[in-house]
């Protein structure tokens, strides 16, 4: 047994024995569990891969997390709706329409009927925020339209689909505290704003002083005429708030915090916007 002294190791989730020597290695006391296959192509065209590390690895965490009397917090989505609705509560009835969707459910199912207690699934929407990566890599919404923007190039963005915007820092909040406060149970953590994906471009372009016209807007089924998405998504976080005393930052303020970090946008200090 080696002897856990900080840092990271790489694991696939999907090889059974990997993640039993690493709960023994690491003897947690939670699991936070974000890996995914999130890509909703991907998930559509490799229907077996999504299944073996969306649900199967899932199922398994949550009984090595029985075995070793750990914290299993579950990161899920607004997709596990079919967006008719939205934004969405806690208490309403999912109904996926694409595999992503439905392999997410699929894994929540895993979890909430295992015979596991310590179980938080926090479901999330639109994450943006994350400058880990940016320019290059692994993009948000967000940094994503900064790079294109800011570079004058034309972005197409969906008109048709609305989200509740999350901004990360609030969501790593959430992980913590449920972390910290022992909280479990299923709840939505999400911005404010039920905005579509246009205006939150739009949004951001005008915080940062982006020429809005390189925003071109398409629907959702000529941006992505691979697989449905749900188009009123969303989520209400009143449980949240309730239950964990959780706040989101507001999203112009959490759009000038990302400018400051990346550099673009008002001046520290300064109202922002135009
Ligand atoms: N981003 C959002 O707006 C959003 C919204 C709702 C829910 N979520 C959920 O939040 C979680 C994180 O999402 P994300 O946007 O950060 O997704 P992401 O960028 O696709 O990250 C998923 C991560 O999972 C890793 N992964 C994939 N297969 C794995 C395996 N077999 N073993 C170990 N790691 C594996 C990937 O590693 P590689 O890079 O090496 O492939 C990647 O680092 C996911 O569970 C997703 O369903 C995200």
């Amino acid at each position: 047994m080696t002897e856990f002294s900080g840092g990271w190791i790489p694991l696939d989730v999907t090889d059974a024995r990997a993640v039993h020597r690493v709960m023994l290695d690491f003897a947690p006391t939670a699991v936070v569990h974000l890996a995914a296959m999130s890509k909703v192509e991907p998930c559509e065209q490799q229907r077996e891969a999504c299944w073996a590390v969306n649900v199967h690895a899932t199922e398994r965490l949550a009984r090595a997390c029985h075995r070793q009397g750990a914290h299993l917090v579950f990161l899920s989505t607004d997709f596990v709706f079919d967006g008719s609705a939205g934004p969405y509560a806690e208490t309403d009835l999912p109904a996926p329409i694409n595999a992503y969707g439905r392999s997410k459910l699929a894994a929540e199912n895993a979890i909430h009927g295992s015979a596991l207690s310590a179980w938080t699934t926090l479901r999330t929407t639109l994450g943006f925020g994350d400058v880990v990566g940016y320019p290059e890599g692994r993009l948000n919404l967000a940094t994503f339209l900064v790079r294109e923007l800011s570079a004058g190039r034309e972005v197409r963005v969906t008109s048709d689909q609305y989200r509740t915007p999350t901004y990360i820092p609030d969501l790593a909040e959430a992980i913590a505290l449920v972390i910290r406060d022992r909280q479990h149970g299923l709840y939505h953590i999400a911005g404010q704003e039920y905005v579509s994906t246009r205006a939150f471009a739009e949004r951001l372009a005008d915080r940062y002083g982006y020429d809005r016209s390189l925003l071109r807007p398409v629907t959702t089924d000529e941006l992505h005429p691979g697989a449905p998405r749900p188009l009123r998504a969303g989520l209400v976080t009143l449980r949240a708030q309730t239950e964990l005393g959780f706040r989101a930052t507001p999203l112009d303020d959490a759009l000038d915090q990302l400018g400051r970090q990346l550099g673009v946008g008002p001046p520290a200090g300064g109202s922002g916007g135009r």
